[in-house]
């Protein structure tokens, strides 16, 4: 079942320049701030409400983002839908056809779990779902 959007991820080449306007001049107080190695990305999450918009910025051009910025620029890069139960969601996904980038949930930012669907199977849209982890 979702919930509400969890984030929107938007890929940047330079997070403190994108600081500048999310938080310098939008104003949006930075919540979190993190590397994850495993995706290749560093990543800053800003409060928007109850959501959030997640800077990405790649951590070499050899990395999901890399290849993104190299071939479409900065930008939106995807949307991130909340879940309560994440594998059941990947049950009904992939009992639809849908195709997934992850069979099974990783570990995201703040140790959510997360699970990323193909846009060839979304319209085009790269979308995430999340899982928060059990304290938030
Ligand atoms: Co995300």
């Amino acid at each position: 079942m979702l919930g509400r959007i969890d984030h929107i991820g938007v890929a940047v080449e330079d997070l403190d320049t994108a600081l500048k306007l999310y938080a310098d001049v939008l104003k949006m107080p930075v919540v979190h701030r993190e590397t994850v190695t495993e995706q290749g990305v560093e990543a800053v999450l800003l409060d928007v409400g109850e959501s959030h918009v997640e800077l990405l910025a790649p951590l070499g051009p050899d990395t999901p983002v890399g290849k993104f910025l190299a071939k479409k620029g900065p930008g939106l890069h995807h949307v991130a839908y909340q879940v309560s139960d994440i594998e059941a969601t990947l049950a009904a996904l992939k009992a639809a056809g849908t195709r997934l980038i992850d069979e099974t949930p990783r570990i995201g930012i703040r140790n959510s779990r997360v699970a990323f669907v193909h846009p060839a199977s979304t319209g085009g849209v790269l979308t995430e779902i999340v899982q928060p982890a059990e304290d938030h």
